[in-house]
């Protein structure tokens, strides 16, 4: 595959409505399906909502970035949060199921842990996985991450718009120094 041109920047709250279908097309649902990793057969919700992702966007120690190709499009997004002075937190990874195993993921996750530290001097970023997602999990691992002992709970009563399909689930934190 031919390597793709992308820009990355700080979205903006018009970007809204291009994120929230990128990230909902992503995690879950039939048309996650298409990517090589998906929460489809863990939860059957929305992801996130409207209100949720603007303040992730508007977020004063934080950031949403997104990936463009050259005419414009969003391919993949994150986010990257300042815990503290020295840890981040890394989530709300998605590229286009259609535009995956291409290496937008990679170039969008190496951006996101340059954003950090340049922004805040982050030196180490967290992230969380729902702990069944082996495959996942070794993406990162192979990303330098490492696994930690600590777990965070799952949102079950937080949902949006939908349900878990599973009762056991929690996350993994995996850590990175940058
Ligand atoms: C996770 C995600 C952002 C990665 O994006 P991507 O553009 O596919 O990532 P890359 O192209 O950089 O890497 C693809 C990797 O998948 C691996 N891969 C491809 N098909 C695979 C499969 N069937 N099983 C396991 N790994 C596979 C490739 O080997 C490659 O890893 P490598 O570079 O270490 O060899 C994307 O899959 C996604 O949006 N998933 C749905 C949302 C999600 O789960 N987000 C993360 C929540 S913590």
């Amino acid at each position: 595959m031919a390597p793709i041109s992308l820009s990355i920047r700080k979205a903006t709250p018009a970007d809204l409505p291009a994120v929230l279908a990128l990230v909902r097309s992503a995690y879950r649902g039939e048309s996650s399906r298409a990517g090589w990793t998906t929460e489809a057969g863990l939860v059957d919700d929305q992801r996130i909502d409207e209100t949720g992702l603007l303040a992730k966007i508007n977020e004063p120690l934080g950031a949403v970035l997104v990936a463009e190709d050259e005419a414009g499009d969003i391919l993949a997004c994150c986010e990257v949060l300042k815990q503290s002075d020295t840890l981040g937190y890394f989530g709300l990874f998605a590229v286009n199921p259609l535009r995956q195993a291409g290496g937008i993921g990679r170039t969008v996750l190496t951006a996101a842990e340059e954003y950090a530290k340049q922004t805040w001097g982050i030196r180490e970023m967290e992230m969380s996985v729902i702990w069944t997602r082996e495959e996942l999990i070794q993406y990162y691992i192979r990303r330098g991450y490492t696994r930690t002992e600590k777990t965070k709970p799952f949102p079950y009563a937080e949902l949006v718009g939908g349900k878990a399909l599973r009762d056991d689930l929690y996350f993994s934190i995996l850590i990175k120094a940058l």
